[in-house]
């Protein structure tokens, strides 16, 4: 009866503290990276302007230090490094902005940027530039 009465309280307890445990261990949104620092400060940040204007980018975005018309059908590429999430949806890290660059409708099947067929290198180029911008 004694064993019982214990045995109720502490797995109780148990369950609790272990919730503790974990709860505090929750991973932020904004930790997890495949590409290290280092492989995207190898990158070419001069290359990575050059192919935003090559590539069409401006033909939607307005990015600082690119030359272009105005165009608002993206939104501005100013800030990226201070953004949270791109798309709304993927947790921003240079590892992420370069798989969304790479193909975003594999990322958003509804989102209007289209895939521009860039090569791994170049992502890594443009998203290192991205990632420089104030
Ligand atoms: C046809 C128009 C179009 C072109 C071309 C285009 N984009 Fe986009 N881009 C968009 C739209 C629209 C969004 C917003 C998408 C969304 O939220 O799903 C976007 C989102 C982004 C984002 C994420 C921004 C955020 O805050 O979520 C980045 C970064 C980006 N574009 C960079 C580029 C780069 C670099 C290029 C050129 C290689 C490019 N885009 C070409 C339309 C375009």
């Amino acid at each position: 009866m004694r064993e019982t009465v214990r045995s109720t309280l502490v797995l109780p307890a148990m369950f609790a503290l272990s919730c503790v445990v974990a709860c505090g261990d929750v991973e932020p949104p904004l930790a997890q990276d495949t590409i290290s620092a280092g492989r995207l400060d190898e990158a070419d940040l001069e290359q990575g302007r050059r192919l935003i204007a090559e590539k069409g980018c401006v033909a939607c975005h307005v990015v600082p230090q690119v030359r272009s018309p105005v165009s608002t059908v993206g939104p501005p590429l100013n800030n990226i490094r201070t953004r949270a999430y791109l798309s709304g949806l993927l947790p921003n890290t240079p590892a992420n902005l370069v798989q969304w660059l790479l193909n975003p409708p594999a990322i958003n099947p509804r989102t209007a940027m289209p895939n521009v067929g860039l090569s791994q290198a170049q992502a890594e180029d443009i998203a290192a530039f991205l990632m420089s911008l104030p």
